[in-house]
Order: structure tokens, then C-alpha cells, then sequence
């Protein structure tokens, strides 16, 4: 069976050098100036001038107006404007354009676009909509990116190719006969024969035996649940569909301009996204991520760092772009809550300190007119005398400074947390024991502990473990072959391992291994699970050391473990809660319960006291801090997401204001501090 799939970041593509996209970090945001008259395109070449843009994302929807027929290419006012950002010193990060097909293509070609589950086809009117798995949208999207490529390739403003826009945001997940059609070769691909098909997905259930490829159908509605084998391999084939598309384009790209960089723009931010970025981010020369808070979440900022975390462990550790994010308000919540004051730097500032070489805006000139005529901008509606562009404007000021630490890396971290789309994908293919639990429920929360600690953490997908004393498996639900290896070296090493629940149930088919749970770990974790005790909202289990549980827990007996703390009510009480297993100066902790936060934070203090691991510096509660180096200096971000004055235990000299500080720095409420620390 060949394996078409597979989320290990490993081997990025590192042969591919180039040089950075703009001069110092990289700093500016979408601009779609076929919104305005040309009038307005003096005015914001200058406002840009004004704020310190150095780069935007040009002509992401502007397929339409560049190919006004089939065939027939305008090109006037792109050249126009290209020309001027160039004589304006800004570089382009130039669309292709095929994340809104043009009107006349979706009238001619009704069939390239998506059907949902239930049949019905995605009709006019929106954006994305393309079907990846059409042949007909390919050959007409890939007409225009060569014809954009052989006009702009040579064009001095050109500095980075984007392809497309958020491929798969709208466009994910389509059941249409040609998405059938393209499912049955990537199966046939994937198994070779029919019967490693039916082996694989235990199709022997309700008598689902399959006798060909074409008899299997995408996940149409069909009044009880699918398959979770067929399911999880849908989701592969999904961001499989997605990516071709991506590499296609690419190709004729690298045909036509084998030395320009080229990317697309990624959604790495709150639910697990349908695309697995692990394995996309092998195929772009940039990993690139648009991210975007929850207003209504009183807590956004541990989410948008535990995002930049995961998109630096996606790029391998080194440098990425923060190629969307907003100045102010959405347009897409439930309430679009405006950024705070302050609010627009720290984000921008967090996404910087965990290893992005610039931070761009959706978009530059906020549109009067279009489904996003509420969205915030550089220049809001009321124009540039504004809150927003002042604090924007300062934020330009403070990347200029900031300019020497670009290219530098994320300090290297001890702790490692694992998180693994293959795990996102099974755990939402298929009912489970509980239907609300997200996959993104405990890594976020670990994520959150340890950074309130201020202590640095890897988030990588499954693989080489080598460099880490504490090594964190939240709910890492699907067992990919060689993580328990992985995992019991570390603890032989004299390592520390933390597992929970619901870690290493199924295997790579989405099949439940056998024999007790979590079938994967039992040996390493010294522990046998025989039945799951999910809980209903209302109830709360207490744990004798004082924590709660909710949510979640489990009937664990101890195989070579001890116990470290058992449950004192409900259904499991005596029974353990967490246990540890002990290899000589090693340990394999598991955690049985969802505890509350305050469980939680205990159970870190534990592991982070074992494995003998520090902040990044001494720091009060409130400050989120990070640390770059590169090969000659040291740079520490001390963000204060509190409104009363914080301090942190640090030396050296402050990149935007020049003051020096020996030992204790205090940073004004809501502000950021990066200081080169003195060596
Ligand atoms: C995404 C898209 C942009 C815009 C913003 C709005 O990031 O890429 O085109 O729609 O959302 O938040």
C-alpha cells in the first residue's frame, strides 16, 4: 500500500534559498487598488511611505479584471500600478489571481464549481468556489497564472509569488462527479487493490464490502454516520485535492520564474483547518499564515501564540510570514469587536517574538463597497487621521528598529508539545464517545500553562524528539507508526513524556487498536484503560489531590505505574487519575481526566519541576515573553497583556527607544519591550 499521506514536517524544502522579500522585516498588507481610482493610488503610495510600508499583496481577486473574456488579457492598470509601487520603493508579493474565477468563467462553466454533501452546487456570487478536482477550472486557471507570470516575472517590483488566496477556505470538501472521480484514483493509488481498501476500513461493518474503486462514493449525506476509515481518508484526499492545486500553479510559476520565491497563504488559527499544513509546508519557499483573533474570546492572545508556535513548527524552525492579520475589527464574527488600544502591536509584536520576519494586514484600504465593507484596514473609512493608522504608522516605526533580528530563530525550547492534523482529522471522522470535545481543547491548554510560566515550547508534529527534556502529548488521538518509539526514547534518555487521554487510539485507518486503551502507549505509560467515562456538562469529578475533572475520564488500572492521584467521587472513585511510570531516571506520566484549569497548571508546575526546566527569564504574571537568537546577539520580546505596569529579569538595551536596562526592566501596561540582551 503506498502511503499518500503523511503529517511529519521533516524534510522541508531547504535547497531553495532566497532572499528576503523585503528590506528589513517585512511590513504592509493586502492592496487592492482596482477598488479605487487611480487618483487614490498617488495618495496611498504615499500614505504607505508615510506608515513605512515595505511589501503588499497585490491582485488577489482580480482574475476578473485582468482576463476580462476568455482569452482576452487587460493588463493596463496592473502595469500602471505595479510601475508606481516600484517608484514608491514597496514590494510585491504578487497574486495569482485564482482565488475568484470571473464571472463569465462560472456563466460558461457552471461545473467548476463545488457541490456540498447534499448535492447542491456552489452558485455565483462569492469567492474560491473552484472545485479542485476540475479539469476545466485547471486548465483555465492555469492559463492565467502563466499569462500573469511571462508578463510580471521580470518586473522589479516582483518579490514573492502568492498563490491563490486561503486555498480551501470555501472550497474544501466537494462531493461533485469530478471530485468522485479524482477520490477513486487516490484511493486506487493509496491501496493498489480493492481489498487492502476493505481490510483497512473494516468494511465488513453493515456489509460495506466493496468489489472496485468506483463503487466508492465521497461522504454524501446519507442519514447515519460514514465509515471513519472512508472519512479520515476523505479529509486526506480533501487536502490532497487542495494542494495539487497549489502545485500546479507552482509549476508553471517555477517554469516561468525559477527565481522567485513562491507561497500560499495558510489559515493556522483556532480549529484544525481542512488542509494539513505540516505536510503543505514542505512545498512552499515561504511558509506564509494569515491569523486572525476571536473578539469575543477573552483569552485571544494565548491562541494567537500557541498559531505561531505551531507555524514556526511547521516551517522547521526558521523565520515565517505573517502574511494576513487585522488592524482592527473583522467582519465575520458575530460581533466584530474593535482591537484595543495597543492591541494592533502586541499581535503583530507576538507573531514576530515566536519567529515571524514581518507582519502584513488584511488590507491596506478598507473597501466601501463588497461583502467585506466593514472590514478593518490600514486606512479605515474615515481615512488616515485615525486611531488605526497612527498605531499602525508606530508600528511601522518599531519593525524598522526592529529590522537587525530578522533572520534570526526562536531560541530552541526543551519542552515540545506534539500536535498532528492526522489526529485532528481522525477524531472528527466517525461519532466518539464525546461529540463536543475539539481536538484543539487540550493542546491549547497546555499551550496556555506553559506559556503563563513563560516557558518556551516547540509545537511539532509527531517525529524526532531528540532534543527535548519534557515532551507533551495532548489527545494525540491516531497513532502514527513510530511515535511510541519515539516517545519511549525519550523517557530511556531520562526524559520526561506527558500523555492524556484519548492519545494513540486508533491507527493510521481510523481502527481502534485493541486490547485496552491507549492501545499505542500502554507499555510506555504502564497503564491499562478498559472503559471510557466521558461526562456530562453539569458534572464534576474530584480528584483527591485537590483538582476536578470535567469533560473527561477513564477507568485506568495501573500495569507497572504508580499512582499519582485518583479520582474521589462519581462512578471511578479510588480508581487513579494520573498515574507515572518510572525508567530509571525517565518518567511516562498519564493524565486520565480533563482537569480544571487550576489541575492542570499544578500537573505542569510538576512536570516542568522533573525535567528541571526554566522560564526564558524571571518574569511577573501578565508578560508574555520570547526569545530570538541568532548567531552573534539575543533578542527578548517582553509583551504586557496586563494594564498595570509588569517587570521581567533582564539586561540590555531596548531596539526601538535606545534605553539600557541592567537586571530588572519594567514594561508600561498594554506596551511591548524587545531588548538585545546584553551578553
Ligand atoms: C481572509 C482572506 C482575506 C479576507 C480576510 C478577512 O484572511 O484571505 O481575503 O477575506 O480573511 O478577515
Amino acid at each position: 500500500m503506498q502511503e499518500t499521506f503523511t503529517s511529519v514536517s521533516a524534510d522541508l524544502n531547504s535547497q531553495r534559498v532566497f532572499p528576503w522579500i523585503s528590506d528589513g522585516l517585512a511590513f504592509g498588507g493586502d492592496y487592492s487598488p482596482e477598488q479605487w481610482p487611480e487618483e487614490t493610488w498617488l495618495e496611498d503610495v504615499e500614505l504607505m511611505r508615510r506608515a513605512g510600508v515595505n511589501s503588499v499583496n497585490l491582485g488577489v481577486f482580480s482574475w476578473g479584471l485582468l482576463e476580462v473574456a476568455d482569452g482576452v488579457f487587460e493588463w493596463g492598470w496592473l502595469d500602471r500600478i505595479m510601475d508606481l509601487l516600484h517608484a514608491g520603493g514597496v514590494g510585491v508579493n504578487l497574486a495569482t489571481p485564482t482565488a475568484a474565477p470571473p464571472m463569465w468563467l462560472l456563466a460558461a462553466h457552471p461545473e467548476i464549481t463545488t457541490v456540498d454533501e447534499f448535492g447542491h452546487r456552489t452558485q455565483r456570487g462569492g469567492r474560491l468556489a473552484w472545485d479542485p478536482s476540475s479539469p476545466v477550472f485547471r486548465t483555465y486557471a492555469l492559463r492565467m497564472v502563466r499569462a500573469l507570470a511571462e508578463r510580471y516575472g521580470q518586473h522589479p517590483a516582483l518579490r514573492l509569488w502568492h498563490v491563490s488566496n486561503e486555498i480551501g477556505n470555501e472550497n474544501a470538501r466537494s462531493y461533485s462527479p469530478d471530485a468522485e472521480r479524482e477520490w477513486q484514483v487516490w484511493l486506487e493509488r493509496r491501496f493498489g487493490d480493492i481489498e487492502a481498501l476493505n481490510s483497512a476500513w473494516g468494511t465488513t461493518f453493515w456489509g460495506h464490502h466493496y468489489t472496485s474503486f468506483d463503487q466508492v462514493m465521497p461522504p454524501r449525506h446519507a442519514r447515519t454516520g460514514h465509515n471513519p476509515g472512508l472519512l479520515l481518508d476523505f479529509e486526506r484526499f480533501t487536502s490532497d485535492a487542495l494542494l495539487g492545486h497549489y502545485l500546479a500553479e507552482r509549476e508553471v510559476l517555477r517554469g516561468v520564474t525559477p527565481d522567485i520565491p513562491i507561497t500560499t497563504n495558510f489559515m493556522v488559527m483556532g480549529s484544525p483547518s481542512t488542509a494539513d499544513y505540516g505536510r503543505w509546508a514542505r512545498e512552499v519557499d515561504l511558509v506564509a499564515n494569515d491569523h486572525y483573533t476571536q473578539g469575543a474570546d477573552p483569552e485571544r492572545e494565548g491562541e494567537l501564540s500557541f498559531s505561531a508556535d505551531r507555524v514556526r513548527g511547521m516551517s522547521g524552525g526558521r523565520p515565517w510570514l505573517l502574511i494576513e492579520h487585522s488592524t482592527s475589527a473583522v467582519n465575520w464574527q458575530t460581533i466584530n469587536r474593535a482591537k484595543s488600544r495597543g492591541e494592533l502591536a502586541r499581535n503583530s509584536l507576538a507573531h514576530v517574538a515566536r519567529g515571524a520576519d514581518g507582519a502584513l494586514f488584511f488590507q491596506w484600504r478598507a473597501s466601501t463597497a463588497g461583502s467585506e465593507q466593514y472590514h478593518s484596514a490600514i486606512v479605515p473609512h474615515a481615512g488616515a487621521d485615525s486611531r488605526v493608522f497612527r498605531e499602525v504608522t508606530e508600528l511601522g516605526a518599531t519593525l524598522r528598529a526592529l529590522a537587525p533580528i530578522r533572520g534570526s530563530r526562536v531560541a530552541p525550547a526543551r519542552v515540545a508539545l506534539l500536535l498532528d492534523e492526522a489526529s485532528a482529522y481522525a477524531w472528527r471522522s466517525g461519532r466518539k464517545p464525546h461529540g463536543e470535545l475539539g481536538y484543539f481543547d487540550l493542546p491549547l491548554k497546555f499551550h496556555r500553562e506553559l506559556t503563563r510560566r513563560h516557558v518556551a515550547v516547540d509545537v511539532i508534529a509527531p517525529g524526532e524528539l531528540g532534543g527535548y527534556d519534557l515532551v507533551i502529548v495532548p489527545t494525540l488521538y491516531l497513532a502514527t507508526p513510530g511515535t511510541d518509539e519515539a516517545l519511549a526514547a525519550v523517557v530511556e534518555r531520562g526524559g520526561h513524556v506527558l500523555v492524556s487521554y484519548l492519545s494513540g487510539i486508533v491507527d493510521p485507518h481510523n481502527r481502534v487498536i485493541s486490547g485496552g486503551y491507549p492501545g499505542a502507549y500502554r507499555d510506555l505509560l504502564g497503564v491499562w484503560v478498559d472503559e471510557h467515562y466521558p461526562l456530562f456538562d453539569d458534572e464534576v469529578v474530584p480528584l483527591d489531590s485537590g483538582a476536578s475533572a470535567h469533560g473527561w475520564t477513564e477507568r485506568v488500572a495501573v500495569r507497572g505505574a504508580e499512582t499519582l492521584a485518583r479520582f474521589a467521587g462519581g462512578e471511578l472513585v479510588g480508581e487513579p487519575a494520573i498515574t507515572r511510570r518510572t525508567v530509571g531516571s525517565g518518567t511516562a506520566t498519564y493524565l486520565a481526566a480533563r482537569l480544571d484549569r487550576a489541575g492542570l497548571g499544578t500537573l505542569v508546575d510538576d512536570l516542568l519541576a522533573l525535567a528541571g526546566i526554566e522560564p526564558v527569564v524571571v518574569a511577573e504574571a501578565g508578560l508574555e515573553v520570547s526569545r530570538r537568537v541568532s548567531d552573534s546577539a539575543s533578542y527578548l520580546f517582553l509583551i504586557n497583556h496586563a494594564d498595570v505596569e509588569r517587570t521581567a529579569h533582564a539586561s540590555g538595551t531596548d531596539l526601538v527607544s535606545g534605553a539600557t536596562y541592567d537586571g530588572v526592566v519594567g514594561v508600561p501596561a498594554g506596551a511591548v519591550v524587545v531588548l538585545e540582551e546584553s551578553r
